[in-house]
């Protein structure tokens, strides 16, 4: 098993870019395969979770060729050339990839399988097949979790359908499954989530209606190949503003980050707790905007995180979570039971891993109260096989007095392949065992 020793640093400078973003590489491959033509993708995370994506898209029958370090080529068969695979689709970590595959695979005219690795088979699959059901399609899941299984040959049709949990994930499934429905699909959001698929599809040439969180599109004849770059992904970027508030002594800048304001909850939470960060350098990626992000030496305090901000920064939590175990005084989160579905129970694994550094805090059932500000001890720290725990836990070294190990790190793979080594570049000193 792979695990980091991680020694207490004190300063991080210099400047870094981040590998691209999880949830438009997931999705540029997936729509380049369902378009007319070849699609270039430049910027491609190369994690294992986009990995996944493109071998089951792949075994879909679809040419996919990486002619450089984050080039993709995929040769598109339109809407209706996917093939039958021959496999089981393994989506190893990526909750993004199977849920989407399930809005992607009910409408074809063959059946599927998708199951995942031991955090997957755990995680919750009806919240996208109920819907996908209600539009005609034939998903089984197993009490709920995968495996699941996909019956070829429904006819889908849209539906009008009101999320009862914010999910880009569902919201996307539906969309992906209303390009195949007769007459309109419609999502309804109770807050606001990333809108990638939303952008993303017109980028494909198809059209799609949002407004106050209603989505809604008809079905395309079908959707044109286009390229796409991919900006750097900001719930990577979150663990070095976090690292950056905590350990940088002059301005320290994240070169690339996508900035879509429904990703940019991390942003505000931070700035509520007292963070100098600035964005420059504006431009845009196709439809998806970008900035160099400026973080200048600041002292955190605690804060009450507003709910509306929860969806909008659903992956920055344990980076959130360590830098309130730093900040002076109360901060708290509510809101956030999603955190509990997510690769591991992000509340449980970050209040036993804030506990082991002697951090005081109370779990709640949606979220966390925490009480920083002094600085704590190292201690060993199971990261449960979740990327985001283990590097949210490395960049904690900047308040510990010892080390800090963190066990059941190979899966930060899945999202930030190079994340010790870069961030070593920067001043921390992760060494990485097994
Ligand atoms: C994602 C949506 C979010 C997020 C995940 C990526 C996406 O999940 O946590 O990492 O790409 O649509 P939910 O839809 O479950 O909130």
């Amino acid at each position: 098993m792979t695990s980091y020793l991680v020694a207490p640093a004190d300063r991080v400078a210099g400047e870094l870019a981040v590998p691209g973003d999880k949830s438009i590489s997931h999705r540029a491959v997936m729509f380049g395969a369902l378009a007319e033509g070849r699609t270039h993708v430049s910027g491609f995370l190369e994690g294992e979770d986009c990995l996944a994506t493109m071998r089951a898209v792949g075994n879909l029958g679809v040419s996919v060729q990486r002619p450089a370090a984050g080039e993709v080529i995929v040769e598109g068969v339109g809407l209706r050339g996917l093939r039958a695979p021959d496999v089981t689709l393994d989506m190893g970590n990526a909750g993004t990839a199977m849920r989407l595959s399930m809005g992607l695979l009910c409408a074809q005219p063959f059946d599927s399988t998708l199951i995942g690795d031991e955090s997957l088979m755990r995680r919750p699959m009806e919240r996208a097949a109920k819907p996908l059901r209600a539009m005609g399609a034939q998903i089984e899941t197993l009490e709920g979790r995968p495996p699941v299984r996909i019956k070829g040959g429904a006819q889908l049709r849209g539906i009008r359908y009101e999320m009862p949990v914010a999910s880009a994930q569902v919201k996307s499934a539906i969309l992906l499954a209303g390009l195949y429905a007769e007459g309109e699909t419609t999502v309804i959001e109770p807050a606001v989530t990333r809108d990638h698929t939303e952008r993303m599809l017109q980028s494909f040439g198809c059209q799609v209606r949002a407004r106050d969180g209603v989505v809604s599109l008809l079905a395309p004849k079908s959707l044109r190949a286009t390229r796409i770059r991919v900006p750097g992904d900001i719930s990577s970027a979150a663990f070095f503003l976090v690292a950056a508030c905590l350990g940088a002594r002059a301005p320290f800048t994240i070169r690339e980050v996508g900035v879509n304001p429904t990703r940019t909850g991390i942003l505000e939470m931070l700035a509520l707790m007292g963070a100098d960060l600035r964005l420059v350098n504006h431009r845009s990626y196709g439809m998806e905007p970008v900035a160099d992000i400026e973080v200048r030496p600041a002292q955190l305090h605690g804060a009450r995180i507003p709910e509306r901000l929860v969806p909008l920064a659903i992956d920055e939590f344990p980076a959130l979570f360590v830098a309130a175990a730093c900040a002076e005084g109360e901060t708290l989160v509510t809101g956030a039971a999603e955190l509990r579905v997510k690769e591991s129970d992000r509340i449980a694994a970050m209040a036993r891993g804030l506990g082991v550094l002697g951090v005081a805090h109370d779990v709640l059932t949606d979220g966390l109260r925490i009480r920083g500000g002094q600085r704590f001890s190292g201690g060993t720290i199971d990261s449960r096989g979740d990327h985001r725990i283990a590097m949210a836990f490395a960049v904690a070294s900047l308040w510990a007095t010892g080390p800090i190990e963190i066990l059941d790190t190979a899966n930060v793979a899945t999202s930030f392949p190079g994340f010790a080594e870069l961030a070593n570049s920067v001043g921390l000193q992760i060494e990485v065992r097994g």
